[in-house]
């Protein structure tokens, strides 16, 4: 027989195998098996569960030497390793797992972020897509993957709102909002977990950094953060409540003390709000060592303390602290920590391997054969792109030069991301072998026919400050029809332990647009990036500029796609562009103060600046299209409303433009008057609508009670009788239209 029917045969298997839903034992069943489990176990076994070592390949935070790791996994003193990937490596370290005495499984963690072995564009690329179903997607796609690698569980989504784009992580998150966040966490949970733990495409999602990491003072990574409860609960806590009621598995900590109590250690957030009021099942991992960072804080005396009151505080597992394997034992047996909390701890942990189905086979993850299969299909492969290209934001577009027409002669790509692919990665990637990333100028390539001639010239370092490309890029910009420029950040110039205090375009590169500029040729400047960047004379005179951030794999064939137009970019930006380091934090959602300035503008006695607008250079939900759109005929079901009703909004959105295109409705509310000072605007609702050419369509909204509410000086969330104001655009400072409305008790 030939091998081709076998080869079929073995191929239907594993796509039958992918397919089949995962039979789930009921909760009670696994219960019982878990207490089965616990009630043969030592102390020192129970605490092997809590203890997570990194593999000896990759750190990402200091790494303690410990050669022994492999000989405490078959002494059965490891719980989880993270940074061990692929179906073969996995299972060699099981194995190892199996030697031990009641062969409990390993969970595998890696940070899948953006993509597993197809990278996809990073995640705030991602939230300025507004597209929900985008969004998950693309972790859809990373979940599939590495669980076909060998992985259980991804440490994301990242969760962490953030107004300061000195922060690098923002690269991470969902921007500013916690509106759009929240939405995003759900997206991204429901795309790793997809149809439930326990299937072979599904890894358990990890909701981080619990909590307001985002808030680090001075955007200076692992910074404290202070803050007012209501601060907290209003802004920082809710996409970790979406997240984990769309059935997060786990949660991880965060290295930021709040309030003067570091997160790993913090009884009020992981015991009070996560496993208390919230009622939270899973368990919590520690952030790489920050038990052990509990002593650099100040909060605890050494490692078997850190250990202490981390336990005592709700933190389950720990990452590479070692504090747990060294001092608990110790602890219970000195009566300073209550067994019946590593219990606790223990029944979480095992809920989960159980749940993964690893107790039936500790293997089924590890599958080469479905591996080599799954990653880097080209569907997967073709989803990247179409993430990409909805993560795109058209920031200008100055006399339609954009879309550029697929018969110009010559097109000039200019500037140090030009020909790069490396960058196109971003942070948080996953590294192969041979990896294969678009890069802008591949991107062209594969886009333009033999008609067009594409010229390159890198014009200048990210970096450096040499001008000796210039002349070189300026005489290429001259044999040009138009000009492409690439400029921005490396892939590490965002990211974790990645705070910068000035996010202008780095080195020369906006002197080398001025001077492309200056040639008179027509120039889009492409900027890429993992943050909001500072670029004001670019944002003044370049013709067109687009934010194509940090796209992954597919980056250059879905910069070619909208640069040609056979994708309408319809990005929304998710966090402001500041135009000052100065400004910083600078977002949409600010309150009114007792002086406001109107405009924004600098006035006498006024909450202004004296230098500079209060505006943000690009504001919260801006983002352009080849097309144009018209909002009209607003109506309201109703003027006022009862506490217990609804009022439904409606207005006509139509496509005035040549091109098909999506717009991004938005709705935003003022509470007026309350016991609170509340924000001139919050984002509360908002549609992201297709339509052709001279398409209509009625758009609406539904208000609710909980819409128009806050935390009351008792921290009751409650909406307040009074006035209401609306405003619906397509950017939260472009509002179209407007009208009011009066609650009544
Ligand atoms: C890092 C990060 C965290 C990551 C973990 C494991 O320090 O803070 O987001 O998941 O360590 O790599």
């Amino acid at each position: 027989m030939s091998l081709k029917p076998l080869l079929t045969i073995a191929m239907l298997a594993i796509g039958a195998q992918l397919l089949a839903q995962y039979k789930q034992p009921a909760p009670d069943v696994i219960d019982k098996k878990v207490e089965a489990l616990l009630s043969q176990m030592t102390l020192e076994e129970k605490i092997g569960q809590l203890n997570q070592y990194t593999s000896d390949r990759l750190a990402t935070g200091p790494l303690t030497p410990n050669s022994a790791k492999y000989q405490e996994i078959k002494d059965g003193k490891v719980g989880s390793m993270l940074n061990i990937r692929g179906a073969k490596e996995t299972r060699m370290i099981q194995e190892m797992a199996m030697q031990s005495r009641l062969k409990i499984p390993l969970l595998f963690g890696l940070d899948v972020i953006h993509g597993y072995r197809v990278t996809f564009p990073i995640p705030l690329a991602e939230a300025a897509s507004w597209d929900m179903n985008a969004i998950e997607s693309s972790a859809r796609v990373a979940a599939t993957e590495s669980a076909a690698s060998g992985i259980h569980w991804t440490f994301a989504p990242m969760v962490d709102i953030a107004r300061d784009p000195r922060w690098g992580r923002v690269m991470e998150g969902a921007g500013e909002d916690t509106y759009l966040g929240s939405l995003i966490a759900r997206a991204r949970v429901r795309g790793f977990q997809g149809k439930g733990l326990g299937n072979l495409d599904a890894v358990m999602a990890c909701v981080k950094h619990f909590a307001a990491y985002g808030a680090a003072l001075a955007g200076r990574d692992y910074n404290s953060v202070d803050m007012s409860d209501r601060q907290l609960w209003e802004i920082y806590l809710p996409p970790f409540k979406a997240a984990a009621d769309e059935g997060a598995a786990t949660f991880m900590n965060s290295f930021n003390d709040l309030n003067g109590i570091p997160a790993t250690g913090n009884a009020y957030l992981q015991r009070d709000i996560l496993k208390g009021k919230w009622n939270f099942k899973g368990f919590v991992v520690s952030d790489w060592g920050s038990i052990s960072e509990m002593i650099a804080h100040g909060f605890a005396k050494d490692n078997t303390d850190a250990a202490r009151l981390a336990m005592l505080a709700g933190s389950d597992m720990d990452m590479e602290g070692h504090a747990y394997i060294n001092g608990l034992a110790g602890l219970v047996r000195d009566k300073k920590v209550d067994v019946a909390l590593i219990d606790d701890a223990v029944r979480r942990v095992l809920h989960k391997k159980f749940e993964m189905g690893l107790f039936d086979d500790p293997y089924r993850f590890s599958n080469e054969g479905r591996e080599k299969k799954v990653l880097n299909s080209v569907a997967n492969r073709k989803t990247a792109r179409e993430v990409a290209e909805k993560s795109i934001v058209l920031l200008k577009n100055d006399n339609q030069l954009l879309p550029l027409s697929k018969s110009a002669k010559t097109i000039a790509v200019i500037g140090p991301l030009g020909k790069s692919s490396t960058d196109m990665k971003g942070f948080w990637s996953v590294d192969w072998e041979n990896d294969h990333l678009v890069s802008l100028f591949e991107g062209l390539q594969n886009k333009v026919g033999k008609q067009t001639q594409l010229l390159y010239s890198q014009g200048c370092a990210i970096k450096d400050s040499s001008r000796n490309g210039f002349a070189d890029a300026v005489a290429t910009a001259q044999k040009a029809d138009v000009v492409v420029m690439a400029v921005g950040e490396a892939f590490d110039m965002s990211g974790e332990a990645k705070s910068r205090s000035n996010i202008h375009l780095p080195g020369v590169q906006e002197e080398l647009i001025k001077a492309v500029q200056a040639t008179g040729k027509p120039v889009v400047v492409l900027v890429m990036g993992g943050r909001p960047l500072i670029f004001n004379w670019t944002a003044d005179h370049a013709n067109a500029i687009l934010y194509t951030w940090w796209l992954g794999s597919e980056a250059g064939n879905a910069i070619a796609d909208v640069l040609f137009g056979d994708y309408n970019p319809a990005g929304k930006l998710p966090m402001s562009f500041p135009r000052a380091e100065g400004q910083i934090p600078v977002f949409y959602n600010a309150k009114s103060t007792g002086r406001p300035s109107p405009d924004g503008m600098p006035a006498p006695y006024r909450s202004t600046y004296l230098d500079l607008p209060n505006t943000p250079r690009y504001a919260f939900g801006y983002g352009l299209s080849y097309t144009s759109f018209a909002f009209s005929d607003l109506k309201l079901s109703k003027s006022t409303m009862q506490a217990n009703e609804t009022i439904e909004i409606s207005f006509t959105l139509k496509n005035t433009g040549r091109y098909t295109g999506e717009e991004v409705a938005q709705l935003y509310l003022q509470d007026v008057t309350a016991s609170i000072t509340r924000p001139v605007k919050e984002l509360k609702d908002f549609q992201k609508v297709l339509l052709k050419p001279g398409e209509s369509k009625t758009i609406t909204f539904t208000v609710n009670k909980d819409k128009l509410s806050f935390y009351d000086q008792k921290m009751n969330w409650t909406a307040e009788p009074g006035e209401f104001k609306l405003m619906i655009g397509n950017s939260s400072d472009h509002i179209l239209l407007q009208d009011k409305f009066e609650l009544f008790n």
